[in-house]
């Protein structure tokens, strides 16, 4: 029989911390099915993402180590998902330890270590402080353009 894995997640700016991820859960079995928070689920988690569900979907199912992805739409669907892919591995990154082990009772419950030091908040802070440092430049740039036109102006 094979050994399905399933997971969940945002998946935004797919970056290395998911791919390594992903990884390590598709070596845990046969297959990895994998379920991508819905743009109306994050959203009532006061959370947004730069890419729409669609192309979050699109980017997870072209990784080689995924097999499947559907989209997650509630905290509450995780049971029945167990049942309708068969899984008999439930897997997350440790920054969720302890959060579904009510799902023991189904399948085996993982917590992997996560990747260090990357995550998208943090890759989207990065990107707003380089808007803001083009910002900067531009606003020193027009003050210089601003000071020669004075100089050139006055009398
Ligand atoms: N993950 C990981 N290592 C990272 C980042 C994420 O193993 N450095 C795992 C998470 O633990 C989760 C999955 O990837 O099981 C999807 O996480 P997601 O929340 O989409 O990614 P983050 O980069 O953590 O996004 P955010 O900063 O928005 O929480």
């Amino acid at each position: 029989m094979l050994k399905i894995v399933i997971t969940y997640g945002t998946f935004d700016l797919f970056h290395v911390g998911h791919i390594r991820l992903l990884k390590r859960l598709r070596a845990l079995g046969d297959q990895l099915v994998v379920g991508i928070s819905s743009d109306e689920f994050n959203q009532s988690k006061g959370k947004s993402s730069f890419f729409s569900y669609e192309e979050r979907a699109e980017i997870v199912n072209a990784c080689k180590y995924v097999d499947k992805v559907f989209p997650e739409n509630s905290w509450d669907q995780k049971v029945s998902d167990i049942e309708k892919y068969g899984a008999s591995i439930f897997a997350m990154g440790d920054d969720w330890e302890g959060k579904f082990d009510h799902l023991k009772e189904f399948c085996d419950v993982l917590y992997l270590a996560r990747t260090e030091d990357i995550s998208t908040t943090d890759i989207k802070k990065k990107l707003s402080k380089f808007d803001q440092d083009k910002i900067n430049d531009l606003e020193s740039a027009l003050y210089d353009i601003m000071d020669i036109v004075k100089t050139l102006t006055v009398k």
